[in-house]
């Protein structure tokens, strides 16, 4: 029965999404926003979409690091920087989601223009730079807060104009994490996404670095933070480089990472170049982050599987797309780009196909799909 209500909903967004398409990205964003707020506010509509959409079954749970996820798609970093969305996530079919990036000082955001659609690239264009309203606002809003699924909070530095040095960065990212510490029990959040990897920011600060990575991870270890953490990487580094990233990473007590951030070459071959051409600032998500994330999950999988769990983030617009992410090593998935294209349906969507594959597959649970293509590569 979801399907026909799943197809439906898909039917019902594409005649609608030409109409979207007309108004501007970030407005379309905060009237969904809104919408959602609503929806997953009224206890009626949120049921009612969840027993037309919510797709459930054993073969898509799994357990990690003390947390259960009912399913693995999960809504990415940057879509809910507002914590508006916690409530309505589930009964559009994530199995998790994460709120932010935040950061210690709230920021107002790059300027416009921020967000745009590149549609022949099946991608969007992001020049946020950590809009969002600092943490203590966040926790505020979420103290007390019920999650039928879980909750992930991203965490930053600080951007804006005024440069900080690499120790005053490190200190901002710290006090954040300090923050959300303090409230772990008031604000019932699952784990900590530590965003290193944001090409939108101002100034030199970066934790690409082996030495800058190892001196943020040992101050953030010290925290001995009572959530497991992720690292969300970046996609711009060769392999060798990142392998130096997760050698470090696995040294810590971390619990995984996450393949990938933003495209940042804007001569990457999936991209229509007059569509670039239209935006001199930001980065490109969606199709253009698939083909390297795909690469750098399986790197990563191949090398440092036994140690940490991989989510894998990038131009994930169907099923077939989660499945093969899967396949290269990601136990989780995260996604924004393919659900402002194919609908907020595609969670489920998504989930219903991924049922279906891995029954072909022959397998009686996610878990065992796996890194299966690229242990036999
Ligand atoms: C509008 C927008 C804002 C984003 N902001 C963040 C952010 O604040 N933190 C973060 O870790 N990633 C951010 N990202 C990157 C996404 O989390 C994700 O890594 C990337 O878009 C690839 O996934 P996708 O192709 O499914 O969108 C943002 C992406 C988009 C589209």
């Amino acid at each position: 029965m979801s399907n026909f209500f799943l197809k439906t909903g898909q039917i019902i967004y594409r005649i609608k999404r030409p109409l979207l398409f007309q108004f501007d990205s970030e407005r379309v964003h905060n009237w969904l926003t809104a919408i959602g707020e609503r929806i997953g506010r009224s206890k009626i509509l949120r049921s009612t979409l969840q027993a037309m959409w919510r797709v459930e079954s054993p073969i898509l749970e799994q357990t990690f690091h003390g947390i259960k996820f009912s399913n693995p798609i999960g809504l990415s970093a940057g879509f809910d920087y507002e914590a508006r969305l916690t409530q309505v996530l589930p009964a559009i079919g994530f199995g998790f989601g994460t709120v932010g990036t935040i950061t210690n000082n709230a920021y107002e955001g790059n300027p416009y223009p921020r967000l745009g659609r590149l549609v022949k690239s099946r991608s969007l264009l992001v020049n946020k730079g950590f809009k969002n309203e600092g943490i203590r606002v966040i926790i505020k809003k979420l103290t007390g807060a019920k999650f039928a699924i879980p909750v992930g909070i991203s965490i930053g530095k600080t951007n804006g104009q005024k440069e900080m040095t690499q120790a005053e960065a490190v200190a901002d990212v710290v006090t954040t994490f300090q923050i959300a510490e303090t409230n772990r029990t008031a604000v019932s959040f699952s784990y900590y996404e530590l965003n290193i990897s944001c090409p939108n920011l101002y100034g030199d600060v970066e934790f690409y670095s082996p030495e800058h990575l190892q001196d943020l991870l040992t101050v953030v270890t010290a925290l001995n933070l009572s959530k497991p953490l992720f690292i969300k990487m970046p996609i711009n580094k060769s392999d060798d480089e990142t392998r130096a990233m997760l050698s470090i990473i696995a040294d810590h007590p971390v619990a995984g990472v996450i393949f990938s951030n933003l495209q940042t070459n804007r001569n990457d071959p999936s991209l229509n170049q007059t569509e670039v051409k239209r935006y001199e600032q930001g980065f490109f998500s969606g199709k253009p982050v698939e083909k390297r994330s795909n690469e750098l999950i399986a790197l990563a999988y191949k090398e440092f599987g036994s140690k940490l769990t991989i989510i894998g983030c990038g131009g994930v617009f169907s099923a077939e797309d989660a499945y093969k992410k899967v396949k290269l090593g990601a136990s989780l998935i995260e996604m924004i780009t393919g659900m402002v294209y194919v609908g907020p349906q595609l969670p489920a969507q998504i989930n219903l196909g991924l049922i279906k594959l891995l029954k072909q597959g022959g397998f009686n649970n996610v878990a065992q799909a796996v890194g299966i293509e690229t242990k036999s590569s």
